[in-house]
């Protein structure tokens, strides 16, 4: 099968390479699946090039152990493990499969059955290769921690990515005043796909327009945790969904402390993969929300895709079409 092969740290273009690999052989507890499509994440920058180095404790310390990258999938189960129960041949999956590895930038994965779901029948494979990962985050955060509400002032940094445009559009189904900040090139898709405002977070520093909000969801959590807490209302709620590591280490820290004696308070989103993913794709087959989707692209063009999503230049969900697949 072709791969994309990952041969050591550095730059996605002279560190990946197309190759031609082995189709794996699925253990007990395995499907093997022929991936459809496929999509870029930020965990796909960072492990290729093995920053922030707290990522090579988990991915190999002089060399990645996962020689194919990849976490999002959508496809068909093309054979099964002796104890497989809940997939069968023929089914048409996808999902976040982070939880259980990676190895989507290639045409067929072994990986566990509980990594995937069962797509539904109306959502397209590209459609449902861009909401996994993006949406669920979304998901998680606006609703399990950031406890949105009709009416709610929000605020999204990082707006114009994957997970900015779905939260948006599930902050809109809440009736919410929604702020997007972004930078400059993404506004006006921004503005199209809905945000009541955007800021160009080169130009403004949305802590110190004297603004504050219900919600503050940040997909690049940089500043210090007292900005923050400078832009919420009383009972406002902050949630990081990532950021550098430093300050992350920074909100989770203070948060304990202002818990003490705020009303206000900052939360860590950790992702629990696929949780709530059913209920955003019932809401992308009835027309309620939509994910925005760069590509689709071919796999052999994928290490330039990571390039150009580590550069920013991408908007919404890269998709890669692996198999030639109708959608
Ligand atoms: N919490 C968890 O369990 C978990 C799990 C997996 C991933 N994550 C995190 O989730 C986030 C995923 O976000 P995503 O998929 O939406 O990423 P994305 O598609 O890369 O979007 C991020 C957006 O932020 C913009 N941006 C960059 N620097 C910014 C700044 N200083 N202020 C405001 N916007 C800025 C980027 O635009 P430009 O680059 O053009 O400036 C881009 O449009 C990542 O931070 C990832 O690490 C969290």
């Amino acid at each position: 099968m072709k791969a994309i092969v990952l041969e050591n740290y550095g730059l996605p273009e002279e560190v990946m390479s197309l190759k031609e690999v082995a189709i794996p052989i699925p253990k007990e507890n395995e499907v093997l699946i022929k991936i459809h499509t496929t999509a870029v994440n930020d965990y796909d920058w960072s492990i290729v090039r093995g920053k922030p180095y707290l990522y090579r404790l988990m991915f190999g310390v002089s060399k990645p152990k996962h020689p194919i990258l990849g976490m999002e999938l959508a496809g068909v189960v093309d054979g099964i493990g002796l104890m497989v129960s809940k997939l069968k041949v023929g089914d048409a999956v996808y999902g976040d499969i982070s939880q259980f590895g990676f190895g989507t930038f290639a045409e067929y994965i072994c990986i566990h059955e509980d990594a995937v779901l069962i797509k539904p029948e109306e959502l397209g494979f590209e459609t449902a290769t861009a909401i996994p990962h993006a949406s669920t985050l979304a998901l998680q955060a606006l609703r399990n921690i950031g406890k949105i509400r009709q009416g709610h002032k929000v605020l999204i940094n990082g707006g114009g990515g994957g997970v900015g445009t779905i939260g948006l559009q599930l902050a809109r189904l809440s009736n919410c005043k929604v702020t997007g900040v972004d930078s400059e090139e993404k506004l006006t898709m921004m503005k199209l796909l809905g945000y009541d405002q955007v800021i160009d977070y080169k130009k403004v520093d949305f802590t110190k327009t004297g603004e504050q909000y219900d919600l503050i969801v940040d997909c690049k959590t940089n500043k210090s945790p007292f900005s923050y807490l400078r832009s919420l209302k009383p009972t406002g709620i902050y949630v990081t969904i990532g950021g550098s590591p430093i300050n992350l280490i920074s909100v989770l820290f203070w948060s304990k402390i202002f818990s003490l004696f705020s009303t206000k308070s900052l939360q860590i989103l950790s992702l629990k993969p696929n949780e709530g993913l059913d209920e955003i794709a019932q809401l992308v087959v009835q027309n309620k929300i939509s994910p925005e989707i760069d590509g689709p692209y071919p796999l052999d063009d994928t290490a330039r895709l990571i390039q150009y999503f580590g550069e920013g230049k991408h908007k919404g969900k890269v998709v890669i079409k692996v198999n030639g697949i109708d959608q």
